[in-house]
């Protein structure tokens, strides 16, 4: 089993897209797979509701009735039958509330635009998770993901020199595309697009893929 908790304080940084996505490989790669939400807002959660019968399926659930201080990740998918455990977390968690998601996570996901506020976030973030989330440093559970990304762009070189000096590794970098809009709007993720469309994003995802298997 692995748990994946997808976590930036930021709004809009990117969470519930590049949740409602990962699972949709998982789901078509491995199958058994849970996508639990956490924000009370329910991104995920509609998406899920809004994601056509046919495709991979996908447990959903709803954080919304066990307060994540109460209860553990690994009992939240108890007799699912899931292999692969996809969190989606609210923005701005009180860093004391850390500790709630971190503890039973085996990665912790931070996707990061490109802007310097974002940046900024990010790094007190990433602080917070060694002050009160209980993350060692070096143990090989976070990762950033820059999302939303133009790349010839000077805030995508300032993002890279940032995530240069950190000791984080950046397994993905997600372009700024509206296909990942479409696919919000129809319960869809990129793996459950047309070979050719889904085959131009693969490469970008094959490097957060592969660092949540090791
Ligand atoms: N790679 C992308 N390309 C284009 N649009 C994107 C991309 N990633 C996210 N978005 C858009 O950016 C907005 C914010 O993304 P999202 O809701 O996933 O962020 P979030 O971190 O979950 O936000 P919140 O903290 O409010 O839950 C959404 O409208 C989403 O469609
Ligand atoms: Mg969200």
């Amino acid at each position: 089993m692995a748990y994946v908790a997808f976590l930036n304080t930021k709004g809009g940084s990117g969470k519930s897209t590049l949740a409602t996505n990962l699972v949709t490989w998982l789901a078509r790669s491995d199958g058994g797979i849970a996508l639990v939400d956490y924000d009370p807002q329910e991104s995920a959660m509609a998406w899920l509701r809004r994601r056509p019968k046919g495709l991979p399926s996908i447990h959903g659930v709803s954080g919304k009735t066990n307060e994540i201080r109460n209860v553990r990740l690994y009992r939240l998918t108890e007799g699912l039958g899931v292999r692969n455990v996809v969190i989606d977390t609210p923005a701005a968690i009180p860093p004391t509330q850390l500790i709630y998601f971190c503890r039973d996570a085996d990665k912790l996901i931070v996707p990061v635009t490109p802007s310097q506020i974002d940046i900024d976030v990010c790094a007190r973030l990433i602080r917070n998770l060694h002050v009160y989330g209980g993350v060692k440093r070096g143990d090989g559970r976070v990762a950033v993901v820059a999302n939303r990304v133009r790349r010839e762009t000077i805030a995508f070189r300032q993002l890279e020199r940032f995530l240069a000096v950190l000791e984080i590794p950046l397994v993905a970098t997600i372009r700024d595309s509206q296909v990942y809009v479409a696919c919000a709007a129809g319960g869809l993720g990129i793996a459950d697009l047309p070979d050719a469309a889904r085959q131009r994003e693969e490469l970008a995802w094959s490097g957060l893929i592969d660092w949540i298997r090791r």
